[in-house]
């Protein structure tokens, strides 16, 4: 076992100290692009200024003959862009597969100190993140970085899904995960085909009416993923960490995207992935706290000034944990408002 005093020493010479706490920071969206595509590497910071994490992608959806491009294409990207307060992440290809070593090593030596956090995809337990915190801390070194680059996993595995807290606290490193319902549902061999969101098939229905058995029966769709949701929203704030809806595949299903994403946002949830630009106001409407709730809750935090006690606000009880619901909600708003007038607007800050 580990002694809890090396935990936040590094692991390799002149690698910088790791982070005892995740810096908060608005992630509504982490926006995809494949940096191998001329148009959306083109686009890239015009997109950053409306996102709040820009992240160019190298494992899924890029053609494996678009690998290397996708590399080179972000590098240099990173390269030649100060994104100023959007985040820069990158989702690079899995740790079995032939261009991890590649991407790692080029990425962090060559811009390791422009990129805030890497994306990796297909954690399947501790392991993973032990050999990845040790590679890191030794290019950290080499490539004389001063603070440390951060780890996001992707939970897309019925093992990593199994493992999920022990991957949460294998190393400070961990920022957050995100669902990944596509390859998870593989993984499992779940019978849904979609990328992420709901099934049709996947339902309760009302009993029968006693008196008409033959009436029809309302039927009422549910979540396939609450069950994964929540496990991962438990690990990772457990640990500090940020807890992240993935990827809604019908860009032509806005409603289903909304809630979807809402449904992800009331379980804990900080932001999800957009795919497409249409997605990145989706999940800004949905991950910036709404407007009457922010100021429902400052009523609520004037009401019982130290936190302490049972008050009733419009005849509903508040007291000590109430008191702590709110304080989440309106700690949100403050966080959001300070880069969105419009929202400090109608926040009342
Ligand atoms: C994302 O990577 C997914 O597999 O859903
Ligand atoms: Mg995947």
């Amino acid at each position: 076992m580990r002694s809890p005093r090396d935990f936040f020493k590094p692991l390799a010479l002149g690698a910088p100290q790791p982070l005892a706490d995740i810096p908060v920071r608005p992630s509504r969206m982490i926006h995809f692009f494949d940096p191998s595509n001329p148009k959306m590497a083109e686009k890239a910071p015009s997109i950053a200024s409306r996102v709040d994490i820009l992240l160019g992608n190298m494992e899924d959806a890029v053609a494996i003959d678009n690998k290397e491009a996708a590399r080179e294409g972000f590098i240099r990207i990173a390269r030649e862009n100060d994104f100023g307060d959007t985040q820069l992440w990158t989702r690079i290809n899995s740790l079995d597969s032939p261009w991890f070593l590649d991407d790692i090593h080029r990425i962090v030596t060559e811009v390791g100190d422009k990129i805030d956090v890497i994306m990796l995809p297909k954690i399947q337990g501790a392991w993973d993140i032990h050999y990845a915190d040790q590679l890191l801390a030794q290019l950290e070194a080499r490539a004389g970085i001063q603070r440390p680059i951060l780890l996001h996993c992707i939970l897309e595995t019925a093992l990593g899904v199994a493992n999920v807290e022990s991957i949460a606290n294998a190393s400070p490193r961990i920022q957050g995960m995100s669902l990944g319902p596509a390859d998870l549902a593989a993984s499992r061999r779940m019978k849904t085909t979609r990328i992420g969101g709901g099934h049709p098939g996947y339902l309760v229905r009302d009993d029968p009416d006693a008196d008409n058995p033959e009436a029809p029966r309302t039927a009422h769709q549910q979540d396939l993923w609450h069950y994964t949701i929540g496990r991962m929203v438990d690990a990772c704030v457990s640990v500090g960490a940020l807890p992240f809806y993935g990827p809604f595949g019908a860009i032509d299903d806005p409603t289903g995207c909304e809630d979807q994403f809402r449904n992800a946002f009331l379980m804990g949830c900080v932001g999800a992935w957009s795919l497409h630009p249409s997605q990145i106001d989706i999940a800004k409407t949905v991950f910036s706290p709404p407007a009457d709730e922010v100021l429902w809750a400052k009523r609520v935090l004037e009401a019982l000034p130290d936190g302490s006690g049972a008050v009733m606000v419009d005849g509903k009880m508040q007291d000590d944990a109430s008191w702590k619901q709110c304080k989440v909600m309106v700690d949100l708003a403050k966080l959001i408002a300070d880069s969105d007038p419009a929202l400090k607007k109608a926040y009342g800050f």
